[in-house]
């Protein structure tokens, strides 16, 4: 008697991301069982006969990964900041922009005025690229907010975006990205609307998946930043970091510090947060179009994680200042050509340790039973392409 499953792929290089002792865990000849939204079964493909599947599909030796995920993205936001990019051609620092009232400001501004509505559409403009890259999970922050309404509305655009496009959607809460107009002369006021009010109204209805703040000499102190993680503690909600972006203020060893689930950016991370993340498993993530774009120097430690056996996911960070794009497949071609990593660490970086950076990864991230049955089937059988080509997507088709 055959079992039944609704979808059966064989004839794969199966570039499963699973610990298996194999570069990017690669199953040759592979074959995978999917029944209701799972992974039930994987094996070579000489033994798919055992199956009667309602969906069969060949991949003639092609490959396939996992779902992609982006597990760093400011994708809601209204406006434009196309006249900033030219300042900055212009020689106006990034930083004198935002002290300036511009950046993060600006989008802030347009943000509050547009109806979520307006947000839900451009979000799935954005989103809609994505996917056709193969990507199907997305985090997605809030930030362009910075009041208590206009921060829920943030959430909600990115969640109910994230159902129209049939893509699961991790919301973080990012009030913490810059002290509003309204706030300017009482920063101690607005931190404590985000722990006091923010916090446990989003945790209590579960509107937010994590807490994330910017740290940084433009953004908030390393002791309103603990404020913030304390009152995330409190609550229950996991954090994160824009860490170390512009300079070293210790937050990549302080997001370990609590637990947290990444540090991002981290471009002047030291040795001794280094060191914290190693201990706590915190998962450094890269953004490599980020600092491409403010035409950064300085890069991350990298060799410093790999000696520490730190995990690397690697995002679009995907915003309208620092990170005009949604193609992730080009940030991993820049992971390697600015940062060094190598193809496999570029793979990883979107699919298992992006999964990790999430604290999704018991459900995503890899071709392992028991997981969701989300894939990527890819017009290649070399792996490397994925990193290698701009342009053209080499999707063949998705499984959901
Ligand atoms: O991740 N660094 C802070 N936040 C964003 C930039 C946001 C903006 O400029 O609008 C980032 O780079
Ligand atoms: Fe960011």
């Amino acid at each position: 008697m055959k079992k039944k499953c609704d979808l059966l792929i064989h004839n794969a290089q199966l570039i499963t991301c699973a610990d298996n002792g194999s570069e990017f865990g690669l199953v040759e000849q592979g074959a995978v069982a999917c029944d209701q939204g799972k992974i039930v079964w994987m094996g070579a493909s000489d033994q798919i006969s055992a199956f009667a599947a309602n969906t069969s599909i060949d991949a003639n030796n092609n490959i396939v990964t996992p779902g992609l995920i982006d597990c760093h993205t400011h994708l809601v936001f209204a406006g434009s900041r196309a006249n900033e990019f030219a300042m900055r051609l212009a020689g106006a620092s990034y930083e004198a922009i935002a002290q300036a009232g511009g950046g993060i400001l600006s989008t802030v501004k347009a943000t509050r005025a547009a109806c979520l509505e307006q947000l839900v559409e451009s979000t799935c403009q954005r989103l809609a690229h994505l996917k056709s890259q193969g990507v199907m999970t997305v985090e997605i922050k809030s930030g362009y907010g910075l009041d208590f309404d206009s921060e829920l509305k943030m959430l909600a655009a990115a969640r109910a975006a994230g159902e129209r496009m049939g893509m699961d959607v991790k919301t973080t809460l990012l009030a913490a990205h810059a002290i509003p107009p309204e706030f300017a002369d009482d920063r101690p006021g607005y931190v404590s609307l985000i722990c006091q009010e923010i916090i446990p109204h989003v945790a209590k209805h579960k509107l937010a998946d994590a807490v994330d703040a910017f740290c940084e000499g433009i953004g908030f102190s390393v002791a309103e930043t603990r404020q913030i993680f304390d009152a995330a503690a409190r609550w229950g909600l996991p954090v994160k970091l824009h860490a170390d972006q512009l300079s070293d203020l210790g937050g990549a060893g302080l997001v370990a510090e609590y637990g947290g689930l990444s540090a991002d950016h981290i471009e002047y991370t030291s040795l001794n947060s280094v060191q914290k993340m190693a201990e706590h498993h915190t998962i450094a993530t890269l953004l490599p179009y980020a600092f491409y774009a403010l035409q950064e120097t300085k890069k991350p430690p990298i060799k410093a994680f790999r000696e520490w056996g730190i995990d690397m996911a690697i995002a679009t960070d995907s915003n309208p200042g620092t990170a005009p794009t949604t193609n992730l497949l080009q940030c991993l071609h820049m992971a390697c050509t600015q940062f060094g990593l190598t193809v496999e660490e570029a793979i990883l970086g979107v699919t298992i340790n992006a999964a990790k950076a999430l604290g999704i990864d018991d459900e995503k991230g890899s071709i392992e039973v028991g997981k969701a049955s989300q894939m990527v089937l890819w017009d290649t059988d070399q792996i490397a392409d994925l990193v290698y080509w701009q342009g053209q997507t080499l999707v063949k088709q998705t499984f959901k």
